[in-house]
């Protein structure tokens, strides 16, 4: 039997990554989970959110299921610290990104796609009374472990760095500057990962039958990264003559993202930039509940809703968020290890739970959340679980 390691962390993480394992076992995949340490608890009590154990478990078993961690800013994180463990130079850094950077999982893929009848899909106004639905469906390959996110920045950096800025012509106009008074956050690409992301994104376009891949920078005015990363890409789509590759810029994809969603496929960007036209392609089909993720490198893979652990949320009982987008992280899951019938299966029913309209969670009625939203008709996560299940079961 497989072994998946499991990660739960902190909050909702805590509720929706079992009821996901609870899903797969009534649609007939099971596993041997084993548990991995991971969040702001090993944060207070051992100064590390990510312990050595758990990066051992992950090296081991190759597959991990991730639910959300908390992070608090710099001056939080020192003081929930615990008391034996302070001023002795503990740092807080985010446990996600570590093992993104750790394992090298420098794919991340980002399915955006509206499921038929749920009412948070996007509709477009067309005449004056009449609006449409887009069919939106965009498949997002961000770029995990460089670029501006890589975390290469300073504040006051130290002369050296500061040296070598003063060599670039453009630099003149922060001359004059005192170096506290700089913060300098730099943006990272190396030919190697943006090749691999850009062959990674025609690969599943043509295995998946998207009719476009976009390549989403702006390299007019990033000339060197942005420009790395469409060369890369152009070079990749030489050899996918049947798969016509669109060049966008950043700002203006945001614009039309509400004019055309519909026109793109897959599509190919820096970290930061697909962190953000995944957010944006996210709003279109139902937002947090429903958006979906894998961080996958050439061992290791990682499965996670991009929720966080939404903490206002975690102490209630019964629980109200919607478990969709963990259910559709572990589909992604399912896929990767070869499961692809019991992925189906799965996102069948919830595609099915969705079009039936009879369960829906807060988020879906457009309620406020919390404890009186129930009552107004909300489904509890558990019984969002209970229908998926009833639906294959009964299906
Ligand atoms: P969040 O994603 O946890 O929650 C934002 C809001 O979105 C929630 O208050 C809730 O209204 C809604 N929401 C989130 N997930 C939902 C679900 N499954 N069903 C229904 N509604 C849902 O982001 P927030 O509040 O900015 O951050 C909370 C904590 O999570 C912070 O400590 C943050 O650092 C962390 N975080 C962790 C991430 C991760 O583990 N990958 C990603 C984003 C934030
Ligand atoms: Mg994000």
């Amino acid at each position: 039997m497989r072994t998946i390691v499991s990660l739960p962390g902190d909050g909702i993480g805590k509720i929706v990554l079992p009821e996901a394992i609870r899903l797969m076992e009534a649609a007939g995949f099971t596993a041997n989970y084993v548990h991995g340490d991971i969040g702001w608890e090993y944060w207070k009590t051992e100064g590390n959110a990510l312990p050595q154990r758990t990066i051992d478990l992950l090296a081991e078993h190759k597959i991990g299921l991730f639910g959300a961690i908390t992070s608090k800013p710099k001056d939080a994180a020192a003081e929930e610290l615990a008391p034996e463990l302070r001023e002795k130079g503990y740092v807080y850094s985010s446990p996600i990104v570590g093992l993104r950077q750790h394992f090298n999982l420098d794919i991340s893929i980002r399915p955006c796609k509206a499921f038929e009848g749920n009412p948070l899909n996007f509709i477009r106004r067309k005449g004056s009374n009449d609006f449409e639905e887009p069919p939106v469906d965009a498949v997002i390959f961000r770029q995990n472990t460089e670029g501006l996110y890589a975390g290469v920045e300073w504040t006051n950096p130290p002369q050296n760095v500061y040296e070598a800025f003063t060599t670039h012509p453009k630099f003149k106009n922060f001359m004059n500057v005192p170096k506290e008074d700089l913060a300098i956050s730099t943006r990272i690409v190396t030919r190697k990962a943006a090749q691999r992301i850009a062959e990674r994104a025609f690969d599943y376009a043509k295995r998946y039958g998207y009719k476009s891949v976009t390549i989403c920078e702006k390299p007019n005015v990033l000339r060197e990264t942005s420009g790395m990363m469409v060369l890369e890409a152009r070079k990749v789509a030489e050899k996918y003559p049947d798969i016509p590759l669109y060049e966008t810029n950043i700002d203006a994809q945001m614009m039309w993202l509400t004019k055309n969603p519909e026109d793109y496929g897959v599509i190919i960007a820096e970290n930061m930039f697909g962190d953000i036209i995944s957010d944006g392609f996210a709003g279109l089909v139902g937002g947090l509940g429903f958006a979906c993720s894998a961080n996958i490198g050439d061992e290791v893979a990682v499965f996670e809703p991009t929720h966080g652990s939404a903490p206002k949320y975690e102490k209630l009982n019964p629980s109200i968020v919607n478990p969709i987008a963990m259910f559709l992280s572990a589909c992604m899951m399912l896929d990767h290890i070869g499961e692809t019938e019991v992925a189906d299966k799965i996102r069948n029913a919830v595609a099915s739970v969705i079009k039936k309209g009879e369960v829906r969670t807060y988020d879906m009625l457009k309620l406020r959340g919390g404890p009186e939203a129930i009552s107004k008709g909300a489904a509890t996560t558990q019984q969002m679980t209970d229908a998926v299940i009833k639906e294959i079961v009964e299906g």
